[in-house]
């Protein structure tokens, strides 16, 4: 590494690589690793549990009075109350590593008051280790990134997600997909949101969009992409995005032609729109929380509710989302 690093991005570093460590160990035999099902094609194994085990020990280690929001133990480490909230995903792209195809990573940000300011994505199978700072660039091991120069959407790259869970709306999703498809000139989904995100920032994607991630699949690729020069928000192209479940990425031209195209998708009712829609006695939902919780539900399986009606989020509660109150 060609500069030094902010000591909290260190400390992210070395928990990213020891994490890395056990995932490459684990890889060597993976037959021997149990996996057990969170719901249907939503996959966890001893290996996510262990790196998760080890980068929280890292940061609380150096950082006992941090917060911890973490994919597979919640809220359930670190301070409640803190500024500071580190953002973990111990295994991006648990499927892929199940089945030995090597495309996952670890990611690992810190949010400030909300907001994102040292990120490290590291896929231990390349020994690739992609890193930012807020202010101070994105990084792939000693090479400073940058997002493409493309400007037509119809030479673009694009990476994105496929939805994947019982209950998710795929027909949305493949009407978003017959559109972007159209439009560019590939379309590519390797399976971990957090490298696919470093791939806008390193320019070899010129644009991404997914939907259904989670704060803990975007908080430290959102930072490499804005750092590169690129752009990351909702379908909108709004950026409070990190609890919406709803992504769209890129290089700036090519990103305002991605929202152009998905815009009319997005899930996000803006304020005046929310009065107007609303039945009449309904109750606000009361905060970000709680709206984050019930779309959220509203995605998963529905054994008491059989019919699933649209899902959609006001604007104004997840607003005044805090990371230190997020819901997991
Ligand atoms: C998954 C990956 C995948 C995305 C899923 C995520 P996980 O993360 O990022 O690319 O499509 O929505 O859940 O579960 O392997 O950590
Ligand atoms: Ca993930
Ligand atoms: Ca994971």
């Amino acid at each position: 590494m060609s500069q030094a690093l902010h000591p909290m991005l260190n400390t992210a570093v070395k928990a990213a690589r020891t994490a890395g460590a056990l995932i490459n160990r684990a890889s060597l035999d993976i037959e021997r690793v149990t996996v057990t099902a969170k719901s249907h094609n939503d996959f966890v194994t001893e290996v996510d549990q262990a790196a998760e085990a080890a980068i929280i020990e890292t940061l609380l280690g150096a950082y006992p009075g941090h917060g911890i929001l973490a994919e597979e133990t919640g809220r359930t480490h670190g301070a409640k109350d803190s500024d500071y909230l580190w953002i973990i995903d111990p295994l991006d792209g648990t499927t892929n590593f199940i089945h030995g195809f090597p495309v996952y990573a670890v990611s690992i940000a810190l949010a400030f008051r909300g907001q994102i300011q040292q990120a490290v994505v590291y896929d231990p199978s390349r020994n690739d280790l992609f890193y930012a700072s807020k202010g101070r660039g994105a990084f792939l091991n000693d090479k400073r990134l940058r997002v493409s120069k493309r400007s037509r959407l119809l030479e673009s790259l694009i990476g994105t997600g496929f939805p994947f869970r019982k209950g998710d709306n795929f027909k949305r999703y493949l009407k978003m997909f017959e559109e972007v498809m159209q439009h560019c000139a590939g379309l590519r989904r390797p399976g971990a949101a957090a490298l696919d995100l470093c791939y806008v920032a390193a320019g070899w994607y010129d644009g991404f969009f997914e939907t259904g991630l989670n704060p803990w699949d975007i908080a430290a690729g959102s930072l490499m992409i804005t750092e590169a020069g690129g752009l990351i928000g909702n379908f909108t192209g709004e950026s409070d995005y990190l609890y919406q479940r709803e992504i769209v990425a890129g290089n700036p031209k090519i990103y305002a032609q991605l929202v152009s195209i998905l815009a009319p998708y997005t899930r996000i009712i803006k304020d005046d729109e929310a009065s107007a829609t609303a039945p009449a006695g309904s109750a606000a939902v009361p905060d970000a929380t709680a709206a984050f919780v019930a779309s959220a539900a509203a995605d998963a399986p529905a054994a008491a509710a059989p019919k699933k009606s649209p899902v959609r989020i006001r604007k104004a509660d997840l607003a005044k989302a805090k990371d230190d109150d997020a819901p997991f």
